[in-house]
């Protein structure tokens, strides 16, 4: 297969969700550049994007750092879309300003302003995340869509240390949708729930310690997981290649599949997967509530469907993490 339907940037391209996104753009025709940063201190093994079917033809890996705003020019010249993946993943951050929030914000503007001067990028795709949507400090709210957004006052006030990742996803994503308004870029933002399915990466998924926490016994974890909307990564993957490609899309698109809350979480590992000692003692002290809905009304309504539900999304997952020996 040749360069049929041109290059494209994929951001943060070694992590869990680009590398999937990136078997997924190879597999469909595209030539993609991946940006690792190369900086030994943080140097990942890219050994699982190298074997992937078409990378020898089509992938090339580059070197750039959210730290470093300038350093993606190279990697976006010349392609016709990118892929904004990256984001600084640090729950316990230490002082938060400068590591997380800063280049995620700052970072985000360099790869858009090399977009811009490219003259060849024709959309950018930038990864949201429902830490956008879900800390809008309104109690009541049982359905989220995408005119909700989440209180960055309210999580500064809050005082946990995983707060610098909803400012920063917040942030982020409001600075990236108004740079397109301000210079006329093509943007739209894709704003999963959390991930779950298999993995291309050699470690752990950061984010199964949310997903999983059920499983790996983790009762801090739990406790303040009583709510939680999951997606699929193939789903995920498919909704940044739709909304590419999907000449209508415009602005925020929530992706999320299936809403559950701790309760009904629990039953369904229980039941699926009775290996596992699921600590549902901790249960008893949180009261049953009623599931918030993340509505992906929006992105259906431009002829996306998903493919997968709950069952495959924790198969996969689980099977991966066995696999790898993680569990
Ligand atoms: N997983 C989820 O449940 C979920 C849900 C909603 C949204 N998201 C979003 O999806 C994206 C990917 O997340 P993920 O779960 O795949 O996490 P991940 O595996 O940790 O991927 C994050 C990527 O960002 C890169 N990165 C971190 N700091 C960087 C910096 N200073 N400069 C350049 N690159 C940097 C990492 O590069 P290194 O490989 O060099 O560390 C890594 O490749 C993120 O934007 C995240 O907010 C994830």
């Amino acid at each position: 297969m040749g360069d049929e339907k041109g290059k494209v940037c994929v951001t943060g391209g070694a992590g869990y969700l680009a590398s999937w996104l990136i078997m997924r753009l190879l597999q469909q025709g595209y030539s993609v550049r991946a940006t690792v940063r190369s900086d030994p201190k943080y140097k990942e093994d890219t050994t699982h994007l190298k074997i992937l079917p078409g990378a020898s033809e089509r992938l090339e890996i580059m070197d750039a750092d959210l730290s470093k705003p300038n350093s993606y020019d190279e990697a976006i010249n010349g392609c016709v879309g990118v892929f904004h993946v990256a984001h600084p993943i640090n729950f316990k951050p230490e002082n938060p300003d400068k590591t997380v929030i800063e280049p995620a914000v700052e970072g985000t503007l360099g790869i858009l302003r090399a977009c811009l001067n490219s003259k060849t990028v024709k959309r950018v795709v930038y990864t949201s995340s429902g830490s956008a949507v879900a800390f809008s400090g309104k109690k009541d709210l049982k359905v989220l869509d995408e005119s909700v957004w989440t209180d960055v006052d309210f999580c500064r006030g809050q005082e946990m240390p995983i707060s610098s990742y909803f400012i920063s996803k917040t942030l982020t994503e409001r600075a990236a949708l108004g740079f397109s308004e301000e210079h006329g870029l093509e943007l739209v933002t894709v704003v999963p729930s959390v991930l779950v399915g298999p993995f291309l990466i050699p470690h752990f998924p950061s984010c199964f310690s949310i997903a999983l926490a059920l499983i790996l016994g983790d009762r801090e974890q739990c406790k303040v997981s009583r709510q939680m909307q999951f997606v699929h990564i193939d789903d995920v993957a498919s909704a940044h290649i739709f909304l590419f490609e999907c000449p209508e899309a415009k602005g925020r698109y929530l992706c999320s599949s299936n809403d559950t809350t701790i309760h009904t979480l629990a039953k369904f590992l229980s039941n699926r997967f009775p290996e596992f000692k699921i600590p549902t003692d901790i249960l008893s002290e949180m009261e049953e509530e009623e599931p918030i809905h993340m509505s992906s009304k929006k992105l259906l309504g431009l002829g996306f469907k998903y493919k997968y539900g709950l069952e495959e999304m924790f198969d996969g997952a689980i099977e991966c993490c066995k696999q790898k020996g993680f569990l």
